[in-house]
């Protein structure tokens, strides 16, 4: 009889194997560029709702490339920071592609922070100036640092400006920023960390219907806006300043749409997947303003997964369970 067992891998496992920010993105670049040409196998990604605003969505997908298949159950509940408790949790599962025996599980919080950033500095790579100095961030917890964290690989960054309701998280933001070379600016409102910059996130919680405060007008010709939140933060008019709108994935958008988000987004102009694999242009001028609004998908966390096992196995990390 064949070992059946699989890896369980905590989330301090994970964090201790140390797979790079540089990895993840170059491992995203492949999976979308495989999505691009159509070779990708990932249902829209169905979900339950025990609180308004809360989330637990199981993520699936097969990415042939990449030997890799496997689900993610990830749960967002904006509530939980009041109870000491991250937004974002979940676990992940790592099938064989030849059996489908389950190979591991696998914490997915780290995974979920890291590929999230690296999905925003990928879409910049086509969408943003190459030349981009400057960073807004408005939302400075979990993705307001590993957003940062990935696009301080792909650009020259010298300013960052921060915003966040909760100082205690601006200030530990700064620290970070402060800590890679970064001269930090804690903005007094919210347009303080959009007007004249070269990027801008916005990573705050989604609501399903937005307080839009990112008003026509803020931005400038040339910037580029990754929305990790939705567009919770956009005004409709702000949005449609956009020469070019992208997303991640096209149809879990229409899903989204269809579901009552999204209302005032201008049209989709490419997917992520079609940028990277050159089906469509990326940015095409120095003055154009572009967004990449990815919703996060099972792709971009089965790219990563199997650099975590391939890692955990070569260090012997992790603890082996009876299936
Ligand atoms: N698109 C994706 O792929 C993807 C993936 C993971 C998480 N997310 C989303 O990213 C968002 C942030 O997740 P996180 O794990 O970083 O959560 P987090 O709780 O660590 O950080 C959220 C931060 O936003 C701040 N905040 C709340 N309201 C704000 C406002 N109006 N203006 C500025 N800051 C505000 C909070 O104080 C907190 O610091 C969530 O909406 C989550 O659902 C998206």
């Amino acid at each position: 009889m064949p070992d059946q067992r699989i890896l369980y891998l905590s989330q301090s496992d994970v964090v201790s194997l140390g797979v790079t920010m540089r990895e993840i993105v170059d491992a995203l670049e492949v999976a979308f560029r495989e999505a691009g040409n159509g070779r990708v196998e990932m249902p829209p990604k169905p979900g339950v709702h025990t609180r308004p605003d809360a989330f637990i969505h199981a993520m699936p997908a097969y990415i042939p490339a990449l030997r890799s298949v496997g689900v993610k159950w990830v749960s967002g509940y904006p509530d939980n920071a009041r109870r000491g408790l991250p937004y974002i949790t979940g676990l992940l599962i790592l099938n064989d592609d030849e059996t489908g025996l389950p190979l591991s599980v696998m914490d997915c919080t780290w995974i979920t922070a890291m590929r999230t950033g690296a999905a925003t500095a990928l879409a910049a790579r086509y969408l943003a100036r190459p030349e981009s100095e400057t960073i807004g961030v408005l939302g400075c917890g979990v993705q307001g640092h590993s957003n940062l964290e990935a696009l301080r690989l792909l650009f020259p960054l010298k300013r960052v400006v921060a915003y966040d309701l909760e100082p205690e998280r601006l200030n530990r933001f700064a620290e970070t920023a402060q800590g890679w070379n970064l001269e930090v600016v804690k903005a007094r409102d919210p347009r303080g960390a959009v007007e004249g910059l070269d990027l801008i996130v916005t990573s705050g919680p989604i609501l399903r219907t937005p307080h839009a405060t990112i008003k026509a007008g803020w931005w400038k010709a040339g910037a580029y806006a990754s929305l990790v939140d939705f567009d919770s933060y956009w005004d409709g008019a702000a949005m449609k300043e956009a020469d070019k709108f992208c997303t991640d994935d096209v149809p879990q958008f229409e899903h989204y749409r269809s579901i009552g988000y999204f209302q005032h987004v201008p049209p989709i102009h490419a997917s992520l997947g079609e940028l990277v694999a050159g089906k469509k242009p990326g940015r095409e001028s120095p003055h154009e303003r572009t967004i990449a609004c990815n919703l996060g998908i099972a792709l971009d966390d089965m790219a990563v997964a199997p650099i975590v096992h391939r890692r955990a196995l070569e260090r012997g990390i992790g603890t082996w369970l009876d299936l």
